[in-house]
């Protein structure tokens, strides 16, 4: 994929929230002019790199975009998990992201554990791909 490393950045808006509640891992969602802004040779799928909320610390971070087979969305979005517990919810926030790879395509699973599972190792990937000289994540 020739457009990467890709940096944007947007305005934390409200998804179905269904990452904090069913998964039990908060996902942030970009507003559709992120969504639609972005280059075609980016396909769907799940990407790892690098993100930061408004003025805040740089944390590694994994990103879904697509449909979310698993829930068949009709809208396509951008969900990007910051490794790193916040102690609030930060909607209406600017994220900054840079997507640096991609791992998979996007899935269909049959259990809700099954997709839970999957983005665990998303992340445990995010976090072994390289080794961030100022923090411990
Ligand atoms: C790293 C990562 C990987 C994901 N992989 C998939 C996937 O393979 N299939 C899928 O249907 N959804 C996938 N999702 C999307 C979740 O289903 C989605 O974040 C969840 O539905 C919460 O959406 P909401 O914020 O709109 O409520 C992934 C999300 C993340 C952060």
């Amino acid at each position: 994929m020739k457009s990467l490393p890709y940096f944007c950045r947007g305005e934390v808006v409200r998804g179905f929230g269904r990452g904090s509640k069913e998964l039990g891992i908060p996902t942030a969602n970009f507003p559709d002019s992120v969504v639609e802004h972005l280059p075609a040779d980016i396909s769907t799928g799940i990407y790892y790199g690098w993100a930061c909320v408004g003025s805040g610390d740089v944390y590694k971070m994994v990103m879904s975009i697509g449909w979310n087979p698993y829930y068949k969305n009709t809208k396509k979005s951008m969900e990007t998990h910051v490794i790193h517990t916040f102690k609030e919810d930060f909607y209406g926030e600017v994220l900054s992201v840079v997507m640096v790879g991609y791992i998979r395509p996007e899935c269909s699973f049959s259990s809700l554990e099954a997709l839970i599972s999957a983005i665990n190792s998303d992340i445990e990937e995010a976090k072994v791909n390289w080794t961030n000289p100022n923090t411990s994540n």
